[in-house]
């Protein structure tokens, strides 16, 4: 049996695609561990990570298995993760979800792309003041997104170190790493309190000021799933879409024929982000899923209670769905990658990502034509388990 721990280290190692391509031909269903009589397995073709997203007998939400249905004693540092819309079933996903949904509809978030193009070109003008030192990590795949979906939501911009912080305590948490995390995330919610109070003070045009009303009207947001909404969103719209204009800025860097390709027909820019997806997807495994029901995927038994997650990375490298898959061909057509996921939890925030990555090629490129890779300094992939994304990406301008 492979430990977490392995899966974990193969994962940022050059071989990781290897890794699981040996899983995916060999052993497609892997038990990674046991505990209390329950499997944890991962699956690695794309049909199946493809059914274990669509399947309703994978369930969400695991109180439902094992009873341990939060208390109201529990602190709020407990309920902020068991309330996510990302962790719910239906009704409930359905009911929370809907709220925020027409927030994030392609047509709304359209209307964004001036403000974007705004934020993309004052962090261009910064980085061409500096010239030297660049990383495209901090000086313009970090900030982008983070002002964003700050204004989006109603955070102050002067905080962001601090949603920086937090935000890594919650994901480096899922790697079963304490450390400082319930002094993080007892900081994280208080700060969130004093913010709540002030907008209902005083409400503005923006989404936390918009919940807040829905929650004081009717029955359709109580005070937990409501901190649980922010917090998800907070972390959605910091880990992931910072992944995904580094990992696919790396990938135009490793494939000097397709950057220039990029670089002589912007027109292809929308397919590059969706290659770039596919190829080091930003969010490596689907979260947790646990078993309704028994159930048989290449001969061996999924029991109910057990938990399965879907890796997202390994399916879109799946020579049995994509032609080539391992080569990075930013005119891929069609490209049915799941790097934002399948069925009921697709990614809410795809349309937004989708924009904001098509702003940062566009103005990079565009800017910087002779942009390339620092030579004198290695991309740094981040350790967390859950996530793919780079520490830093120097580059010359
Ligand atoms: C769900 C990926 C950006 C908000 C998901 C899921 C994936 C994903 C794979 C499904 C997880 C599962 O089913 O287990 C990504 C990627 C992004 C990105 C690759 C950027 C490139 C964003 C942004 C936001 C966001 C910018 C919000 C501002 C959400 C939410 C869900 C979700 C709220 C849960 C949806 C539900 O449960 O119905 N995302 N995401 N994501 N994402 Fe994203």
């Amino acid at each position: 049996m492979i430990s977490v721990q392995e899966v974990y280290e193969s994962n940022f190692k050059v071989g990781a695609y290897s890794f699981f391509e040996d899983l995916r031909k060999n052993q497609p269903i892997h038990a990674l561990s046991e505990q209390n009589g329950n499997t944890t397995w991962i699956v690695t073709q794309y049909e199946d990570v493809l059914k274990l997203l669509k399947q309703p007998s994978f369930i969400k939400d695991q109180s439902k298995l094992f009873s341990n249905a939060q208390s109201d004693d529990d602190p709020m540092e407990a309920k902020i993760f068991q309330n996510m819309m990302l962790d719910a079933d239906p009704p409930d996903h359905r009911r929370l979800r809907k709220l925020v949904q027409p927030h994030f509809n392609p047509k709304t978030i359209k209307q964004l792309e001036p403000r974007i193009q705004d934020i993309a070109d004052e962090l261009i003008f910064q980085m061409s003041e500096k010239r030297e030192d660049i990383d495209l990590i901090n000086d313009f795949a970090f900030p982008l997104p983070i002002i964003v979906i700050s204004e989006l939501l109603g955070v102050p911009i002067e905080d962001r170190d601090k949603f920086r912080q937090w935000s890594n305590t919650i994901v480096s948490a899922a790697d079963g790493e304490e450390g400082d995390f319930t002094r993080d995330i007892g900081e994280f919610i208080d700060y969130l309190k004093e913010l709540f109070a002030e907008r209902e003070r005083n409400p503005q045009e923006d989404l936390i000021s918009n919940l807040l009303q829905t929650r004081d009207e009717g029955d359709l947001l109580n005070d937990e799933e409501l901190y649980s909404m922010i917090v998800l969103l907070i972390i959605a719209g910091h880990e992931t879409t910072v992944n995904l204009i580094g990992n696919g800025m790396l990938a135009l860097f490793e494939h000097p024929d397709q950057l220039n390709l990029l670089k002589e027909d912007l027109s292809l820019t929308e397919q590059a982000i969706e290659e770039s997806l596919r190829y080091y997807s930003p969010v490596d495994f689907s979260t947790a899923r646990w078993a309704e029901d028994d159930l048989e995927l290449h001969d061996q038994t999924i029991k109910r209670g057990d938990l399965v997650l879907g890796s997202i990375s390994s399916a879109n490298r799946d020579d049995k769905q994509f032609h080539h898959a391992e080569v990075f061909d930013i005119q891929r057509k069609p490209n049915p990658h799941i790097a934002f996921g399948y069925g009921i939890h697709f990614c809410l925030g795809a349309p937004l990502a989708r924009l904001e990555a098509k702003i940062a090629f566009k103005s990079l490129l565009t800017a910087f034509p002779n942009i390339s890779l620092n030579q004198m300094s290695k991309p740094e992939w981040r350790q967390v388990f859950l996530l793919r994304g780079l520490n830093q990406l120097k580059v010359n301008l």
